[in-house]
């Protein structure tokens, strides 16, 4: 706390009093000109930004990452090279609860991590599941709609969620995940990320490859149950951020590893499962997962606002050897990123410490409410006659594939083994163990209190189309308890 001196007005004059207001004799009225009191207040009402619109409860740590494998037959961005350190960020997240919601309510959880290369900032913002529930932008803020508050009464509201997920069958395979044990992380570091969308790898040959990130927690994965989880949202809404908080401080750092499954460009075209639909995942028989390196988390934000919230992750933050694919989400996401960040912390968000990348940067984009770096009196167009570099006019798409066909507004076309509900069950069947299922029976059960017809009746119908046993057992544990509620069958209700 040295570094700080008396206490001064902001612009750096002392500040006579942190206690007491100017008044008009000690009981009288106040002053508009005491510039302390107004200035205190003014910012004061002035402290809370927009929350982020999806995700906006989470936080993070900042953290090293090493590469351990030789993967430059893959791509040559100079991060992902053996022996490579970078430092890095990360930030951990649910999706649809507001900034005091608590860390343990059932949700998919965010996984977004920056790493500041020497060839700019490369971003990769996941989640804990390897997939998503729709699979075209355009569904994607109806989606979040149905998750947040009902627009009268402004409470969540499960009618409002089964209405969205039943009516969206493509929803089928990440709702599993989310009614299954990974809707209810232990902690934030006992669980894995997924770039769960497919990216694009290119070498020094200009090899291109489709690569997947997987990140594995080497404190191995841990759920809780419905009833932790409830009981630690009352007790300790904070429960996630405090874990990764306090085990950083303790000097228990947590770590996950890095692994990728790649795919060669061309064997994109025919693969049994569409590789750019975020609603599946590509087979890890077909496509086994190769170690790349591993990152450690092992210093705590300073201040949680400048470092974590005013922190701004986004997909369209790539570096040479890395770019985007056809995954018509992430396209859409390059663009959505940036854009809620311009209206979330301002226009020149990417000058905050946090976001600023380690690297010198030269853009002709100039000016914006608190612009801080700027190009000074050189010229601000480009071409120019005046020794200010301008990137190359011919331009470079290294990262690009080939496009074709007319402008329509279509689903992708289905490749051999596409559908909706299949790997959903594989998940349900054959992935999740038979106590795993019944308990997913009961969370669903637990999610349909105000559910009515004709939602109820798509719920039952949706889970049989996923796993029969599984839809029969749901929709007879739910006829059970609803028949347990009726007045004249309760033993205990002595009025009736
Ligand atoms: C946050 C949009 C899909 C993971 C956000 C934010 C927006 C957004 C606007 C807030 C950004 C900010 O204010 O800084 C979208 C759109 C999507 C989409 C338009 C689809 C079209 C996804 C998918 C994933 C994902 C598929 C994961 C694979 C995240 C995470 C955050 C986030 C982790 C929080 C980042 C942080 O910690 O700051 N999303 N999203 N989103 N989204 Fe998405």
């Amino acid at each position: 706390m040295s570094e700080f001196t008396a206490g001064t007005h902001e612009n750096g004059a002392p500040r006579p009093s942190d206690a007491h207001s100017l008044s008009v004799g000690s009981n009288g009225p106040l002053l508009l000109h005491d510039v302390a009191l107004v200035e205190k207040l003014a910012r004061f009402d002035r402290e809370r930004i927009p929350e982020r619109s999806p995700h906006a409860k989470g936080s993070g740590a900042f953290g090293e990452f090493e590469v351990t494998e030789d993967v430059s037959k893959f791509t040559k961005a100079g991060f992902l090279q053996k022996g490579a350190k970078t430092p890095m960020m990360a930030r951990f997240s649910t999706v649809a609860g507001e900034q005091g919601s608590p860390d343990t309510w059932r949700d998919v959880r965010g996984f977004a991590l920056k790493f500041y290369t020497d060839q700019g900032n490369f971003d990769m913002v996941g989640n804990n599941t390897p997939v998503f529930f729709v699979r075209d932008p355009m569904k994607f803020p109806d989606f979040i709609h149905s998750q947040k508050r009902t627009p009268d009464s402004g409470l969540r509201s499960g009618n409002m969620q089964w209405d969205f997920w039943t009516l969206v069958p493509e929803s089928a395979h990440q709702v599993s995940y989310v009614m299954g044990p990974r809707g209810l992380p232990r902690s934030w570091r006992e669980m894995n990320g997924y770039s769960s969308h497919t990216y694009l790898w290119v070498n020094e040959a200009g090899e291109k490859f489709w690569v997947v990130y997987h990140w594995l927690s080497e404190q191995g994965v841990h759920n809780m149950t419905n009833e932790e989880a409830t009981e630690l949202a009352g007790t300790d809404a904070e429960y996630h951020r405090r874990d990764l908080f306090d085990a950083i401080n303790r000097g228990d750092f947590p770590s996950w590893r890095l692994e990728v499954q790649v795919m060669p460009y061309d064997e994109a075209k025919d693969y049994r499962f569409n590789p750019f639909d975020l609603t599946k995942v590509w087979s890890k028989k077909d496509y086994p997962r190769i170690p790349v390196g591993r990152f450690t988390l092992n210093q705590n934000p300073s201040n949680h606002f400048a470092e974590i919230e005013q922190a701004a992750f986004s997909p369209s933050n790539t570096v040479p050897g890395t770019g985007v694919s056809p995954d018509k989400m992430l396209l859409a996401r390059v663009f959505s990123y940036p854009d809620a960040q311009r209206n979330r912390l301002g226009t020149n968000f990417n000058q905050l410490p946090v976001n600023a990348p380690k690297v010198a940067t030269n853009s002709y984009d100039k000016e914006g409410a608190m612009q801080f770096h700027h190009s000074g009196a050189a010229p601000v167009y480009s071409p120019n006659s005046y020794s200010r570099p301008y990137a190359d006019e011919q331009g470079t798409s290294e990262t690009g594939w080939e496009a074709d066909g007319e402008m329509v507004r279509a689903a992708y076309t289905l490749h051999a083994e596409d559908d909706d509900f299949g790997q959903a069950h594989t998940l349900v069947r054959e992935v999740y163990t038979e106590e795993e299922r019944q308990e997913l029976v009961k969370t669903v059960v637990g999610s349909l209190t105000d559910v009515e017809e004709p939602v109820l009746s798509r719920v039952f119908d949706y889970w049989t189309k996923i796993d029969a046993e599984v839809g029969a057992n749901i929709e007879a544990a739910y006829r059970a308890g609803a028949e347990e509620q009726v007045p004249g069958n309760d033993p205990v209700d002595v009025d009736a």
